[in-house]
């Protein structure tokens, strides 16, 4: 149990960690239109409140009670801005739980695709 609790404090810092490398280099990131990096924001944003609770985070342990990271989903084939808008577009089991309204999940096809840049660098 502590070491449970330790643990899950050490991956807490190392999350904050990560997300001030991702913020602090989003804006070094090269060339995306001003307001595609908006929109890349703003679905960031949407990312961090909706989508974390299932998603393991960069650095973390994929583990089988846990969804993929984004980093290989954007991977995955044929992960262009139709099938990412397709996926949104429908219901997903179990991830049914979650609805966003339209413009966020705008936002979070723009997040994706900035994020399948950055991985792949296409
Ligand atoms: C209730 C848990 C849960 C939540 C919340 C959740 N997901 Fe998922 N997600 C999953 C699981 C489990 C899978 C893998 C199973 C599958 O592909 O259906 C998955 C799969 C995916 C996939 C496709 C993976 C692939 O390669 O086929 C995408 C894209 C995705 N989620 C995006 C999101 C986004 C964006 C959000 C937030 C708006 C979100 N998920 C919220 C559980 C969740």
């Amino acid at each position: 149990m502590a070491i449970n609790k330790m643990s899950g404090k050490v991956a807490a810092t190392a999350l904050i960690a990560v997300r001030v490398m991702v913020l602090t280099a989003l804006p070094l990131t090269a060339t995306p239109a001003p307001a595609d990096q908006a929109a890349v924001k703003r679905g960031q944003a949407v990312v961090d409140e909706w989508c974390r609770d299932c998603h393991v985070r960069e650095g973390e342990k994929l583990t089988a009670d846990m969804a993929p990271p984004y980093s290989i989903i954007v991977k995955g084939d044929k992960r262009d801005r139709a099938w990412f808008e397709a996926f949104l577009a429908a219901d997903h089991f179990p991830m049914a739980t979650f609805r966003l309204f339209d413009h966020e999940k705008t936002d979070v096809v723009e997040w994706l695709l900035d994020l399948q840049k950055r991985e792949v660098g296409n």
